[in-house]
């Protein structure tokens, strides 16, 4: 089988885009692929957190993926911390990282922009090698992300390649010339819709945990009253009739696209449907689909959330089966890099 792994922050709260760009899409690969996701506790700590909250947080996006469908059963859901491998190889993998890859990554340029030098820990800056880490350690095939990921997955196979490529030499050789890379190179699984979610208070911005108005964004925990309200106050325009991919309407592409995805609709039945509509008859349309997909997933985190026990035993089950894998890529690496082993 060919295996996939993805993970998402525990920072905020897990919002429609994470949804619809990644963990949705999760779901129908655990049937297909080896699948491992994780929480990516580490990766939360490159920006300034709250000690009290991270733990808290990290169980309860483990608990949202189960909620959402995630099979424990197929797929192996972990905390990334709890598999040291990950920050192992991320050292390894740094040495053979140039410093200008790292200076390119919009990401980091948006945030330390954002945070200003001297509150951005090196982390912010390496932040991408810890990725590269945390998708190369399992051999991946495939990599499920929304579109803002892009940059750091195109990173990842150009450090898979330049690592096989410096080190994987000698082995190639032994091995008669024939397979042997050490590393995979992955490909990323991106979406033809979804990928990227808009704000909804700005149909040109992403849809973001970290934007500070929470009107902005659906969080898959808003309670039924609270996604009424911001889809009722959601910014849209004055043009008559709704359609999709009308650049001077991106707004109008986004709601129709986010209806399209939680009503489970083809994008011509949409556009069908929603064509002769104005927003007093389409958000109602909008909000009930959201409750209407959003209350069993609310329903299962709760049930999930009361049950510490189970959860507790999901996660070391999935650490336990992630970091046999890990090791033995983390062992052929520096064996390949040729460091002396007990
Ligand atoms: P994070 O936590 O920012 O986001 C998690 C996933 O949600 C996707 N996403 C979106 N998709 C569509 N529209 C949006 N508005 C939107 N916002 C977020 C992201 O693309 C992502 O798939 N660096 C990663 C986490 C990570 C990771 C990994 C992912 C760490 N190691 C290894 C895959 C493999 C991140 O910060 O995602």
């Amino acid at each position: 089988k060919k295996r996939i792994v993805s993970g998402v922050q525990p920072t905020g709260s897990i919002h429609l885009g994470n949804y619809l760009g990644a963990i949705k899409n999760w779901i129908a690969l655990q049937n297909s692929y080896e699948t491992l996701f994780f929480i990516v506790d580490l990766h939360a700590i490159t920006l300034p957190y709250d000690t009290q909250q991270l733990s808290k947080a990290t169980r309860e996006t483990a608990a949202i993926y189960l909620a959402c469908g995630i099979d424990n059963s197929k797929a192996s859901v972990f905390v990334q911390s709890h598999v040291r491998a990950h920050v192992e190889l991320m050292w390894l993998l740094s040495s053979a990282t140039p410093i200008g890859w790292l200076n390119k990554m919009i990401q980091f340029k948006e945030k330390s922009h954002k945070a200003g030098d001297e509150n951005v820990g090196v982390a912010l800056l390496t932040y991408p090698v810890l990725m590269a880490s945390d998708i190369l350690l399992y051999q991946s095939d495939f990599v499920p992300v929304g579109e803002d990921q892009k940059q750091h997955l195109e990173l990842t196979r150009e450090l898979a390649e330049r690592v096989n490529y410096l080190y994987g030499g000698r082995k190639w050789k032994k091995l008669g010339g024939r397979g042997g890379a050490i590393f995979k190179v992955p490909e990323p699984l991106i979406p033809p819709a979804g990928a990227r979610v808009m704000s909804l208070t700005d149909g040109l911005s992403k849809m973001s945990k970290s934007a500070p108005s929470d009107q902005s964004r659906i969080n898959l925990l808003d309670p039924k009253d609270v996604i009424a309200n911001k889809i009722k106050r959601c910014k849209t325009d004055s043009s008559a009739g709704l359609e999709f991919d009308n650049l001077a309407r991106p707004e109008c592409n986004n709601l129709l696209s986010i209806y399209q995805l939680i009503s489970g609709k083809t994008k011509g039945e949409v556009a069908e449907e929603c064509q002769n509509m104005n927003w007093g008859t389409f958000k109602p349309l909008l909000t009930d689909a959201l409750i209407e997909h959003l209350h069993p997933i609310q329903v299962r985190y709760e049930e999930i959330m009361s049950d510490s026990a189970y959860l507790d035993k999901v996660l070391a089950d999935g650490a336990a089966k992630a970091a046999d894998i890990a090791d033995a890529t983390l062992n052929n690496v520096y064996q390949a890099m040729g460091f002396l082993r007990r």
